[in-house]
C-alpha cells in the first residue's frame, strides 16, 4: 500500500475520481471521498471501492467556517495530507485553505485564466474559440485563480456540441489529473 493519504472532494458524477481509482500507479491512498451532495454518483463510486465517505449538508451549519472546521477535524483524524477537488461545486473558504495551505488542488475544464467559474465548456463554445483545455491548479481565495500546475489544450471541432466537447475534455482530464497528483506527491519526497 502507498503511504500518503489523500481526500477527494466531489459534488457530482465523479468521473475524475473514478479515473484516480482506476489509475494503475497512483502514488497515494485515497482514503476519503467528501461530498456536499447526498445524491452525488461519486459517493457510490467510493463505496464500490471500499473508500470511506463523508457527506455533509452545508445548510446544516451556521456558516462556512463551521462546516469547514468540521471537515478539518475529520480530515485530521484520517491523517489526510492532500485534498484533490474533482467537480466540487463550492468555494473553499479561508478556514480550510489555511489548514491545508498549498495542498488543495483543483481541476478546471478550460485554459485558465480563460473561462473561469461555472460552465467553462459552454463559455468556450459561446466565445467561438478554436481551442480550450484543462487546467490543474492550486486553490486560493479566488474563483479558479490559484497558481497553475499543469495545462493541456483540447481543440474545439467546428459545430461540436457541448456534450461532445465535454467528452473530449474529460478524456484529457482523466489522464492528466492522476499524472499531476503523482508529480505532486513525488515532489514532496
Ligand atoms: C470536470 O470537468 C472538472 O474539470 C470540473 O468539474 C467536472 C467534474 O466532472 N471541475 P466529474 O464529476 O469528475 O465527472
Amino acid at each position: 500500500m502507498n503511504q500518503v493519504r489523500v481526500a477527494v472532494f466531489a459534488s457530482g458524477t465523479g468521473s475524475n475520481f473514478q479515473a484516480m481509482l482506476d489509475a494503475e500507479n497512483l502514488a497515494c491512498d485515497i482514503v476519503l471521498l467528501v461530498s456536499d451532495k447526498p445524491n452525488a454518483p461519486a459517493i457510490n463510486k467510493a463505496k464500490a471501492h471500499g473508500i470511506a465517505t463523508l457527506v455533509f449538508d452545508p445548510k446544516g451549519f451556521p456558516s462556512k467556517q463551521d462546516y469547514e472546521s468540521m471537515l478539518i477535524e475529520k480530515l485530521r483524524v484520517k491523517s489526510i495530507r492532500w485534498i484533490f477537488l474533482a467537480g466540487y461545486m463550492r468555494i473553499v473558504g479561508p478556514t480550510l485553505l489555511k489548514a491545508f495551505e498549498g495542498r488543495i488542488v483543483n481541476i478546471h475544464p478550460s485554459l485558465l485564466p480563460a473561462f473561469p467559474g461555472k460552465d467553462a465548456i459552454g463559455q468556450a463554445i459561446e466565445a467561438g474559440v478554436k481551442k480550450t483545455g484543462v487546467t490543474i491548479h492550486f486553490i486560493d481565495e479566488g474563483i479558479d485563480t490559484g497558481p497553475i500546475i499543469a495545462q493541456e489544450e483540447v481543440s474545439i471541432p467546428p459545430a461540436v456540441s457541448k456534450e461532445g466537447l465535454a467528452q473530449r475534455i474529460h478524456r484529457v482530464e482523466h489522464q492528466l489529473y492522476p499524472k499531476v497528483i503523482n508529480q505532486l506527491i513525488q515532489s514532496e519526497g
